[in-house]
């Protein structure tokens, strides 16, 4: 566990103490950052001490995070984090990239990103005792939540809406949780849920609530380090391309380059890319508009899990790309379903939340916004299993014949 001093206000600047358990500012409602005891940690450790861990999950990079070992050896809640890093030849030539890689999220235990931000809120949460945790979610960070808990015996409740995709939904019935459909949106799931746990005293998850769910985040760019940075893999400044709802994860991505940026172990900050759909995109509103202010917007984009009318972490997520020299760009749901199967021919199955890094990797060079001389990774968040039905809009039905030779050759035309 990484010594830290406490949480700061993104927006006021008002600092806390480590022991209060807080999810926004009481004072201004703004995200709270976790402020790591940076100077302990550069005495304690050296990159190697990190490196040569032999624990290929995210909790090699405990020393890092501010929560204690939550033990579960042997358990899904444990082998959350360092998923796979693909580099796809044939999309990098369609593309005219020099060097293309895919990080692959489905791969994680419940097939989502969200697995890295529940599986520190579950350690959390069992170092703070709570008996249950809640949680919003469009499906998959209830999933990952639900899976983590489970793994452990932790008792979680999940707030969805009832139009989430049906694997999701199943995924949080078999893990065990109490699962609760509401009749509405994720905004209203999300503003039942906070309602529900302060009355009841459960432990929130929300993302872009509780500040523990970034620090869970920003592994993944801890990864990217190691995999990428570090091995000198990246000749030049490497940019990320993260799809962004609430703008969690690109939070996240930036406070885990923060964080190494700060301990003196990387020299350059990577510039992230936050793509959203054209249908859902009120951080892309005020990317454009050059400010801060978070204007809802009613969202309808087919990609689920970035279908958000009011982002619950905007202003760091908007500052994520400007402070980086990133940027955002919006893709249309018609984008969205092409790059599924765009990654689907490397082999990548994407559910759309997914596939939208990807079509904004595909605007971004078409727009020149990028150089292709730089490299890229793009970030899976979700597995193509999470919802099928998007999967199949992306290619052509398969034919149905007789089981003979001659009805093959028939429709082979040979
Ligand atoms: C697959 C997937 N991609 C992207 C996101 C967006 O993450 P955030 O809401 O933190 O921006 C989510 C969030 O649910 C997700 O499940
Ligand atoms: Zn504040």
């Amino acid at each position: 566990m990484a010594q830290y001093l406490g949480f700061r206000c993104s927006m006021c600047e008002t600092e806390y103490s480590p022991t209060s358990i807080i999810y926004t500012c009481p004072k201004c409602g703004g995200n709270l950052d976790v402020l790591l005891d940076t100077n302990q940690i550069r005495t304690k450790y050296q990159v190697e001490d990190i490196t040569s861990r032999s624990d290929y999950s995210l909790w090699r990079y405990l020393p890092l995070l501010p929560v204690a070992d939550p033990g579960g050896a042997g358990t899904p809640l444990r082998s959350a984090g360092w998923t796979p890093l693909y580099e796809p030849p044939e999309l990098a030539k369609e593309l005219g990239l020099g060097r293309l890689w895919v990080k692959d999220e489905g791969r994680n235990p419940t097939a989502s990103f969200k697995d890295r931000a529940s599986s520190v809120v579950v350690a959390r949460a069992r170092e703070i005792n709570a008996e249950v945790v809640v949680t919003a979610s469009t499906g998959n960070a209830g999933a990952a939540l639900a899976g983590m808990s489970a793994a452990v015996g932790q008792r979680s409740v999940i707030f969805a809406p009832k139009t989430a995709p049906q694997a999701k939904i199943a995924q949080l019935l078999v893990y065990g949780s109490q699962v609760i459909l509401v009749d509405g949106n994720y905004d209203s799931a999300f503003d039942l849920t906070i309602e529900a746990a302060s009355e009841f005293g459960w432990y929130c998850r929300n993302t872009g609530y509780n500040p523990f769910t970034a620090e869970g985040k920003k592994t993944a760019a801890l990864e990217i380090w190691e995999q990428i940075i570090l091995p000198g893999q990246a000749e030049h400044l490497l940019n990320v391309f993260v799809s962004v709802g609430d703008g969690n994860i690109i939070s996240g991505f930036h406070k885990g380059f923060k964080d190494l940026m700060e301990l003196g172990w990387l020299r350059q900050m990577p510039r992230l890319f936050g793509i959203q759909s054209d249908k859902s995109a009120a951080v892309a509103n005020a990317f454009f508009a050059g400010n801060e202010e978070i204007v809802p917007i009613t969202a309808t984009t087919i990609a689920d899990s970035i279908s958000v009318d009011l982002p619950r972490d905007g202003v760091r997520a908007v500052r994520a790309a400007r402070q980086t020299g990133g940027a955002y760009l919006t893709v249309s749901d018609e984008e969205i379903i092409a790059a599924i199967a765009d990654l689907g021919k490397a082999g990548i199955f994407a559910e759309p939340a997914g596939s939208t890094a990807y079509a904004g990797l595909k605007k971004a060079l078409r727009d020149g916004i990028v150089d292709p001389a730089d490299p890229v990774v793009v970030i899976n968040t979700g597995n193509g299993l999470k919802d099928v039905r998007a999967a199949m809009a992306s290619v052509s039905p398969a034919p149905v014949i007789e089981p003979t030779m001659q009805a093959l050759k028939k429709y082979l035309g040979i």
